[in-house]
This record gives C-alpha cells, sequence and structure tokens, in this order.
C-alpha cells in the first residue's frame, strides 16, 4: 500500500474557525476525517501531521522520506519565506504537492509568492478542503 505524508502548517490546525470567508468553516478535524475516508477508497496510507513549528516540520519531512511515497504539504505562512522547508522538501527526494485552502493568487502581495511550489511537482491552491483530495488524486 502506498504511504502519503500531508503536512499542515503555522495555524491550520484553527481551520474553521479563523479567517472563515478565506479558509472556510470546515474544521480541520471533519477535513482530515474526509482525507483519511477518501484515501481508504483509494487504497492510500495516509498520516496527517501539523505544526506552528518550522524546525518540527523540518523534523517530520526527515525522519519519514524514506518511509513515505509521496508528500503533501500545506506550509501556511511559510510557504512565502521557508527556504529552510524547501530545503528539506529538496533533501527528501520525495514526491511533493504543495496545497493551500484559499487561492494565494488573488490575495496579498506577499502571499503571491510561494519559495516551496519551485521544488514541487506542482501546486494545488484556491480549492477549500478539495485541494487535499486533489493532491492525493495528482499523486496516485
Ligand atoms: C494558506 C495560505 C497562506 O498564505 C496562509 O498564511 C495560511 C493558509 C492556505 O491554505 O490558503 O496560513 O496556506
Amino acid at each position: 500500500m502506498k504511504k502519503i505524508l500531508i503536512i499542515n502548517g503555522p495555524n491550520l490546525n484553527q481551520t474553521g474557525y479563523r479567517e472563515p470567508n478565506q479558509y472556510g468553516v470546515t474544521t480541520i478535524d471533519q477535513i482530515n476525517k474526509n482525507i483519511i475516508e477518501f484515501s481508504r477508497q483509494k487504497n492510500i496510507c495516509v498520516e496527517i501531521f501539523q505544526s506552528n513549528c518550522e524546525g518540527k516540520i523540518i523534523d517530520k519531512i526527515e525522519s519519514t522520506a524514506k518511509e513515505i511515497d509521496g508528500l503533501i504539504i500545506n506550509p501556511g505562512a511559510y510557504t512565502h519565506y521557508s527556504f529552510a522547508i524547501r530545503d528539506a522538501i529538496v533533501a527528501s527526494r520525495v514526491s511533493t504537492i504543495e496545497v493551500h485552502l484559499s487561492n494565494i493568487y488573488n490575495r496579498e502581495e506577499f502571499r503571491q509568492k510561494s519559495v516551496i511550489a519551485p521544488v514541487c511537482k506542482g501546486q494545488i491552491t484556491g480549492f477549500g478542503e478539495k485541494s487535499y483530495l486533489l493532491a492525493i488524486y495528482a499523486l496516485i
């Protein structure tokens, strides 16, 4: 069975409660349940990890790289400036897809640049919780 790791970065634990106009009203727990159900249907083993800390995200990528077939990452605000997470993705050599709940290209200028996307297979942005399911589908 193929294994996919999903990483959510800072503040994504607040999804469903924070800025619902941007990120929707579906709670992170419900989003995760939907991801697990979708993965089961597709015969994929999925692990979901969230941290507000850059170093913990990097540690997770490093410690699981050899065990996973694909990585889906929503780096939150780290998207726009974390060269450290970018380097960890490159070092891992794992096929990675960047996802966002909101469409980062129709928001503030500082959100319109991702330093992570250039080292990913692709980026899915703006489809709310469905962004994660589309990313799983893309990895499959
Ligand atoms: C986000 C977009 C980022 O700019 C923001 O900092 C987030 C969420 C998204 O999923 O739309 O925390 O990654």
